[in-house]
């Protein structure tokens, strides 16, 4: 093996299925990575993680970087074993974090200097600084240092920017390391600009990457222009690399963004929303706080494995969440975890065989029949 590889299984119409081969294993595309942020895939043992079939988690460079540090993740051995998750790890590189979470923060052409969101004290993040983290927190696949261009923003303002994370990107690749079975993305910018979207896939096709993800998309722009930029950007990406849409998203983008050419996404929606009380299912979105729930002894999703649904009622579950029981998020957010891993295994499924659209209508369908 030589650098992290991605091969097609499959296409159907402009979805396709594939197969990612990491230094810590193999994962089946589309694929969706539960975000374990702070070296925890929030209320969840690495164990019940993979117990979902998840294959590929995400961890954080801003916090971890923040707390424990990314030299103390490093002598404790890494974050694979860290965590107890010997599978692929995916990293984000910092800059989206530093603009959404940190306090009083310096932007300038080498980098950003920050302060941090639970102390106050002062860091700072460059290119070259990012990638050093990643490597000591021993990511699988390794982010370029970006800026997720804010929205609205100008086009000339989104160009500005754009070019910044193109110039980072250079940077970024220079500083990655390569490894067997390990590698470095980069992350496509331009905002709702299809002009400015072609100029930065140019920009770093030219320099070269393992992967292309396509960042600063699901910022408020809405579903439909998300759509129209993937459909405006992702013919020009290179066929032959696994693309990721960055921060994506519900069940309905997911399945959106998989018929436009997505093989992997990473989003905090089934976590946090299971530590708020809603529950992903193939009849639609409930929220288990409801009291129409107080007596139901049927399982939250009948069709789904977890024990959540195996083992315990809709009742349950309510009573967990009024009675503010640190087990009712732990069931929810194992439940939702479960719900995108069966999704996608779905949709791959469906492409293999050549009925996507048939399996979309199909799950999508399922979702307008009343949540009972
Ligand atoms: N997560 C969601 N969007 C983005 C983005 O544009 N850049 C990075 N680095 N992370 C993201
Ligand atoms: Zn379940």
């Amino acid at each position: 093996m030589s650098a992290l590889r991605w091969t097609a299984a499959g296409t159907d119409g402009g979805a396709r299925a594939g197969v990612l081969r990491t230094a810590h294993g193999t994962v089946p595309t589309p694929v969706f990575m539960p975000v374990g942020t702070a070296g925890t895939v929030k209320a969840m043992t690495a164990d019940s993680v993979r117990a979902t079939g998840a294959r590929m988690i995400l961890g954080n460079t801003y916090h971890l970087m923040l707390r424990p540090g990314a030299e103390r993740v490093a002598r404790l051995g890494g974050l694979h074993r860290m965590a107890d998750w010997h599978g692929p790890i995916l990293t984000d590189s910092g800059g989206f974090q530093v603009m959404s979470l940190s306090g009083l923060r310096k932007m300038d052409a080498d980098g950003v200097t920050f302060r941090s969101h639970i102390d106050g004290s002062a860091h700072r993040l460059t290119p070259e600084r990012s990638i050093e983290i990643q490597h000591l927190l021993g990511a699988d696949v390794t982010m370029c240092f970006d800026e997720c261009t804010p929205f609205p923003a100008t086009e000339a303002q989104t160009a500005t920017s754009m070019r910044l994370s193109m110039a980072w990107a250079a940077r970024c690749r220079a500083a990655f390391v390569p490894r067997d079975g390990y590698g470095l993305f980069g992350i496509v910018q331009g905002g709702v600009f299809n002009a400015l979207r072609a100029e930065s896939v140019a920009a770093l096709t030219e320099i070269g990457f393992e992967g292309y993800a396509i960042g600063g998309l699901a910022v408020g722009e809405g579903q439909a222009e998300m759509y129209r930029v993937l459909e405006a950007t992702v013919p020009l990406l290179p066929a032959d690399r696994p693309r990721y849409l960055m921060g994506v998203g519900t069940p309905d983008d997911l399945i959106g963004a998989v018929a436009r050419g997505i093989d992997m996404f990473d989003c905090v929606l089934p976590t946090r929303s299971g530590r708020t009380a809603r529950a992903y299912t193939s009849r639609g979105v409930l929220n288990m706080r409801n009291a129409r729930h107080a007596e139901d002894l049927s399982p939250l999703d009948p069709d789904c494995p977890c024990p959540a649904c195996q083992k315990h009622s809709r009742a349950y579950i309510h009573h967990l969440i009024r009675a503010d029981e640190i087990l009712g998020p732990m069931l929810l957010t194992w439940h939702n975890i479960q719900y995108y891993q069966t999704l996608m295994g779905r949709l791959r499924a469906a492409i293999l065989d050549g009925r996507f659209t048939e399996e979309a209508a199909a799950i999508r369908a399922g979702w307008q029949e009343r949540a009972i």
